[in-house]
């Protein structure tokens, strides 16, 4: 019977927006982009860094190269295609984060594993591709402590690459990780597994404890590091929506992206494993299948959450220009930089 449903509701064809999640409750309707900068030539700008001079955002893009902003002058390197059948060729970085005490940038690239490049830029190298005999599938985020010695990562899935998301999100098969890697000891730890699509990652402000997206639960877990509570796992917030990147701003706050939101229709695919991929397995394409899933009309939601996971704010750009998938903030609190997976757009905001 509920499989019944779920191939009705497919076949109908029916306009996104009417299968679309409701409305985030609380959200202020906030996010005016002050600016759009379009990423002429390349597709999906995620993640977004700044490097040690507070010069970029930096951002890496769907052919596999990280590109670097440069005010409204248009990189002439920035005129290569979307090819998505090329991202296991070209490599597809999404989480970035520089090292603060050497300016080397690590990629957590979703086909070639952790890799880092020298502040000058140029062909970046492998860190680990590998851990415990399993080969990464579907590196995402990363972050990296204060002794700028231990990153942390995630591995999406170990069963689906990239491009097959909407699979790693709908099968239910937990087999995403939580890894460690010692740049001195170049040693590598599989910290947690079984998680179900562990996406950003971000430590505290002190380093005590480490936030891990666990998107297709819609949830953030929190990883005590250090302190009385070393080792254990609670449960830090649960979203109104999919987490997506994390990002710490200077006073501890966290931003939190959001794709897709809980509507009752993802919530019913997402219950059973088994209804899920049955969904999987009906003739809509996963572009489609995606789209009725967030609603339509895709819209840039973030979530400022407090020291103990509280949602301080919600702020939503209702026309939905950048998707949601990369919240930074640029000094202070002056201005939300929004990335996107699937657009070629960066949205700037102004927050004050
Ligand atoms: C990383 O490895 C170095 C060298 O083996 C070691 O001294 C250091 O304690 C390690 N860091 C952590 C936090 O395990």
């Amino acid at each position: 019977m509920a499989l019944a449903v779920v191939a009705v509701v497919l076949a109908l064809n029916l306009p996104a927006h009417l299968l679309g999640p409701p409305p985030v409750r609380g959200a202020r309707n906030c996010l005016h982009a002050s600016m759009v900068v379009p990423v002429a030539g390349a597709h999906g700008p995620e993640s977004l860094a700044f490097d040690l001079s507070g010069e970029g955002p930096y951002t890496g893009v769907a052919d596999g190269r990280v590109l670097k902003w440069e005010g409204d002058e248009r990189g002439k390197e920035c005129v290569r295609p979307f090819a998505p059948e090329l991202e296991h060729v070209c490599g597809r970085p999404l989480g970035l984060h520089f090292d603060k005490k050497t300016g080397d940038l690590y990629i957590a690239d979703a086909y070639f594993g952790l890799m880092a490049v020298g502040p000058d830029g140029g062909l970046a190298t492998p860190v680990a591709n590998e851990a415990e005999g399993g080969p990464f599938r579907f590196t995402n985020d990363l972050d990296i402590d204060k002794s700028e010695d231990l990153i942390y990562f995630t591995d999406s899935s170990t069963a689906f690459h990239r491009r097959q998301f909407m699979n790693a999100f709908l099968s239910g098969g937990k087999t995403g990780r939580l890894l460690k890697y010692n740049k001195s000891s170049k040693e590598l730890k599989v910290l947690m597994q079984g998680l179900a699509f562990p996406n950003g990652v971000a430590l505290s402000k002190d380093s005590l404890f480490l936030l891990v997206a666990e998107s297709a639960a819609g949830r953030i877990l929190r990883l005590w590091l250090e302190g009385p509570n070393a080792g254990k796992l609670d449960i830090f917030a649960e979203l109104p929506s999919y987490p997506d990147s994390i990002r710490r701003n200077s006073g501890g706050e966290l931003w939190v992206a959001l794709d897709g939101k809980k509507g009752p229709f993802l919530r019913f695919l997402l219950s059973e494993s088994r209804i899920g991929n049955f969904a999987l397995g009906l003739p809509v394409s996963l572009q489609r299948l995606h789209l009725m899933l967030v609603g339509g009309k895709a819209e840039a939601t973030a979530v400022k959450l407090g020291k103990e996971g509280e949602i301080l704010e919600v702020a939503q750009d209702k026309r939905g220009r950048p998707c949601s998938s990369s919240a930074k903030l640029k000094r202070g609190m002056i201005k939300l930089w929004i990335g996107s997976v699937t657009r070629p757009l960066i949205g700037i905001y102004d927050l004050n």
